[in-house]
């Protein structure tokens, strides 16, 4: 426990407030302080667009899938109306698959339950698919001007520091939540999460915080303390377990790719992928090229690594050229990969069968 009391809550946010007016992030799901202030509104589609997006993806990573979401749905009702399968491809690289799914899902209700309109508190924002407590605050406060309590991890950070609390992440969760709700101000609730946001992205960042440039340099505690970068502590997590498995990449003498749809429930649900062995976050799958789904001239072309959430995978890509097979059904020969619904590990595996130089700006990414 810190020995000093604890920053006045009702200080924060005018401190926080100034900052932001001057250094938020100009971002496309956004309305600048100005703008909000001569009483502009975010548009909740957009909104809640963005805040699934930002579930487990940076801002960078988000920025390219939200403008291109938006271009082919501009509004709730059009997404509703969407094939699930273009949902899944426009998606496809982004990771956690089921978000798609649920975006879609949540689309859909919000049409036919809510009259095109989503609810505007954070009970009924819960009662939607994908919208958990995380997002339901989130999407309260900026879209709706909701005094709800935004906590993400970069929040967490914020106020670990702040108040130096030494209690391990998750255990002090509670703590920092009921902190941040003491904090937010009852007139610009949107504006003071996100500034919150921007604030741990920006200065109050994981290492090497710019402590010299925070507007809560004067009362954080773990700058007073001297050393902000150790907090917040965390529990030390188990490694992860690895396992195995193969992808075989056929190619047709014209180029294009053998692909298959996986099954509908479980790990990348009803995305693409190129045949392969049988792995699973509890199970290897074999890795030899006696184990390809069909005889072929299978090489061995490297393997892939791909960090998903409770496991690694070790991928072993093997390619063989000139097949010539009928594909059963689920199956087709891809003339154009890159447009399909094939999650980031499996695009790595194409590449690397392919040998060609991944995207620029390819990320890793936990699914
Ligand atoms: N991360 C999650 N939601 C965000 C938002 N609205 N702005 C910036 N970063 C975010």
């Amino acid at each position: 426990m810190p020995t000093s009391p604890g920053p006045a809550p009702d200080l924060i946010a005018p401190a926080l407030l100034a900052w932001y007016d001057r250094h938020h992030r100009d971002l496309p799901w956004r309305v600048p302080p100005g703008r909000i202030a001569r009483g502009e509104r975010p548009d909740p589609y957009r909104v809640w667009l963005s805040e699934i997006m930002l579930q487990q993806t940076t801002v960078a990573a988000v920025k390219p899938y939200f403008a291109r979401f938006v271009e082919l749905w501009p509004d709730v009702g059009a997404l509703a109306a969407a094939e699930t399968d273009a949902v899944m491809k426009a998606w496809a690289g982004l990771g956690y698959y089921s978000r798609a799914r649920n975006l879609k899902a949540c689309a859909e209700t919000v049409l036919a339950g809510h009259g095109g309109r989503f609810p505007d508190t954070e009970d009924g924002l819960r009662g939607l698919p994908g919208i958990g407590a995380y997002t339901a605050a989130a999407i309260a406060a900026i879209a709706f001007g909701r005094s709800s309590a935004v906590v993400d991890g970069n929040v967490e950070r914020v106020v670990a520091r702040l108040h130096a609390i030494e209690t391990p992440l998750p255990e002090a969760k509670r703590r920092i939540r009921a902190l941040v709700e003491a904090m937010v101000p009852a007139g610009r609730p949107g504006d003071f999460a996100q500034a919150m946001m921007d604030l741990g992205a920006t200065i109050c960042t994981p290492r090497r915080p710019a402590c010299a440039l925070c507007p809560l340099r004067e009362p954080c505690l773990a700058v007073r303390m001297g050393d902000p970068e150790r907090l917040p502590v965390k529990a030390v997590k188990p490694d992860k377990p690895r396992r195995e498995g193969a992808a075989f990449v056929a190619l047709r003498a014209d180029g294009a790719v053998l692909l298959r749809k996986r099954p509908d429930k479980g790990l990348l649900a009803g995305m693409a992928e190129p045949p392969g062995t049988q792995w699973s976050a509890r199970q290897d799958g074999g890795t030899d090229a006696d184990d390809a789904p069909f005889p072929a001239g299978w090489r061995f072309r490297g393997r892939v690594r791909h960090v998903f959430t409770h496991f690694e995978l070790d991928l072993s890509v093997y390619r063989a050229d000139h097949v010539d097979l009928e594909p059963p059904p689920g199956w087709w020969w891809s003339t154009e990969f890159r447009r399909e619904a094939l999650p980031t590990v499996m695009r790595k595996a194409v590449e690397a069968a392919l040998d060609a130089i991944p995207h620029k700006g390819q990320r890793k990414h936990p699914a």
